[in-house]
């Protein structure tokens, strides 16, 4: 249907509880890069809404970059090959780089893309995830930055998606099963 709420069955983090976190994800990033050039990488698209209120709850001066992959095409599951479909503009040597990221479900894009940019010569590498499912993964990714850890179901919001709608929800609930099956 056109109306979102129909096709949610329950709200998992509030909008409330995603600023508070990346207020305090902030704060920390801030004092771990103290004196140090940051260069934030997001992920689109998932990463939209997490990079532009991170970023903002940063008092240190950034440089942002964004790379778009994809490894879920129109399903709810990781296919597991990620297409590059648009790269970075900044080179990447010597710099403090770290992810941005909206979700690590299977782990894989992450996986992949910290090896992809571990070749290009990076200074130090890192990870912020707003959402983690440490039940789905079929790769251990080193996150340093983790909002919240998630059960498995399906969730939409704040940038993620279901076949491209959903994003513009502001806070992480479940896809009701009738959307998908
Ligand atoms: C989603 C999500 C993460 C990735 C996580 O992106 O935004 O980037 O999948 O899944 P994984 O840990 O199993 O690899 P998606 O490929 O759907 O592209 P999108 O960000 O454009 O929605
Ligand atoms: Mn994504
Ligand atoms: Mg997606």
């Amino acid at each position: 249907s056109s109306d979102i709420a129909g096709d949610l069955t329950t709200i998992l983090v509030t909008e409330k509880e995603i600023h508070d976190k990346l207020d305090e994800l902030a704060a920390q990033i801030d004092s771990d890069y103290e004196g140090k050039d940051l260069l934030l990488v997001g992920v689109l698209k998932g990463a939209v809404m997490v990079m532009a209120d991170l970023s903002r709850a940063m008092k240190k001066h950034v440089s942002i970059d964004w790379m778009a992959v994809s490894s879920y095409g129109a399903g709810t599951k990781s296919s597991g090959v990620v297409q590059i479909r648009k790269d970075l503009d900044a080179d990447l040597t010597g710099r403090h780089v770290l992810i941005v990221e909206d979700i690590i479900d299977s782990g894989l894009t992450l996986s992949w893309l910290l090896e992809n940019f571990a070749s290009r010569g990076v200074a130090s590498i890192e990870v912020c995830a707003l959402l983690r499912k440490p039940e789905a993964a079929k790769v251990e990714i080193d996150c340093k930055y983790v909002g919240f850890d998630i059960p498995t179901d399906f969730v939409v919001g704040y940038g993620l998606d279901f076949n491209e709608r959903y994003r513009n929800l502001r806070d992480v609930a479940v896809l009701a099963p009738h959307v998908y099956s």
